[in-house]
């Protein structure tokens, strides 16, 4: 029987599957569900700063006619934001208690004083790493993208140099260069990068005529931005990556180890189709494994990087230069 195990970020995850931050990690309940499947780790659903302020405030509003003054308002507020981040802590503390795989909190905030707080907090809980969700959309068109990369530069070190313990960025792929961001994390000394978030897509609705979410889900043909950018940078940094976003079965599971990735971070998969698809990924791994010889991953992750495989180049390509004539997969 092959051994699926992994190491990731320092952590030894018996299966390459995380559980992506979603709406499926923020309970105890589906979080056992994803163990019992198979999953090699979990990353709780993130914890939003944004939301705990507008929640905070509303709870502030209605208790308004009681409190008289904004001292009081201050305060009653202020506790209101601890009453959600206990909930966040609880949640963490029992995931801690009940599953033996590694539990991984997830932080977005908009302070960098509030992503420290809360990474102290939740590494008091003893959580296994600290996963920061960080996705600014570059639409002022007066900030360069020089000043979108340094912020994010400048949030990293202070990150990194004030969060002991393992640290990943889940990052977007909007950035002009996305191998100089990519390496320059690394640099900073991150254990794990994600590769590569999905945005929430607004859409139109004809009908209405207002604005409307687009599917929260992504589709299995996904993939392949976190496929091309897991290959190319694989073998450059230090840091583990986890690739994300349209990853549905087996192959796409398969094709993110030869690209080099050291485990894979799925959420819509089991949105769509349930925790079995863990279980099915796992075991699918496991065939390929047993088919081509293999007898651990390590046998095999990065084997198609652009660093170890001989038409490596063929990852920097983007243009179609044939029209006409045979397409290989
Ligand atoms: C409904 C929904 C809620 C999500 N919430 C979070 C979140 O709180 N934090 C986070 O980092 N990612 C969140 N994600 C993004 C997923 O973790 C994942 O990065 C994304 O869905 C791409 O992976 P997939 O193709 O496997 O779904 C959410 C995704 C969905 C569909």
């Amino acid at each position: 029987m092959p051994d699926i195990s992994t190491e990731y970020m320092g952590l030894k995850l018996k299966s390459p599957v995380i559980m992506a931050s979603g709406p499926l990690t923020s309970s105890l309940d589906s979080l056992k569900k994803g163990e019992d499947a198979g999953a090699g780790a979990v990353v709780l659903k993130s914890i939003f700063e944004e939301q705990i302020e507008k929640d905070a405030g509303r709870d502030t509003q209605s208790s308004g006619d009681y409190l008289q003054s904004s001292d009081h308002m201050e305060y009653f507020e202020a506790m209101a934001k601890d009453y959600y981040v206990d909930r966040y802590m609880s949640l963490l503390e029992k995931a801690k208690e009940s599953l033996d795989i590694p539990v991984i909190a997830s932080i977005n905030c908009k302070s960098i004083s509030t992503w420290l707080d809360y990474a102290d907090r939740f590494r008091s809980c003893k959580a296994d790493a600290i996963e920061l969700n960080y996705f600014p959309i570059a639409s002022n068109a007066e900030i360069s993208g020089d000043k979108v990369d340094k912020a994010l530069f400048d949030f990293v070190k202070s990150a990194r140099s004030r969060i002991g313990g393992r640290l990943s960025i889940k990052i977007g792929s909007f950035y002009s260069s996305l191998s100089n961001v990519i390496r320059r994390i690394d640099e900073a000394g991150l254990e794990g990068i994600v590769l590569f978030n999905r945005p929430f897509r607004p859409d139109i609705d004809l009908e209405r005529l207002e604005i409307k979410s687009s599917s929260p889900l992504s589709s299995p043909n996904e993939y392949g931005m976190s496929l091309r950018w897991t290959a190319l940078m694989s073998g450059e940094i230090k840091a583990d990556i986890a690739a994300n976003t349209g990853i549905h079965d087996k192959n796409a599971l398969i094709k993110m180890l030869l690209a080099g990735a050291k485990a894979v971070e799925i959420c819509s998969a089991i949105m769509e189709k349930g925790y079995g698809v863990i279980t099915e990924m796992n075991s699918g791994l496991s065939s390929f494994m047993e088919e081509k010889g293999y007898g651990r991953l390590k046998d095999f992750i990065g084997l198609l990087a652009e660093e170890n495989y001989e038409r490596g180049d063929a990852w920097e390509r983007v243009q179609f230069l044939r029209t006409i004539g045979p397409v290989t997969e």
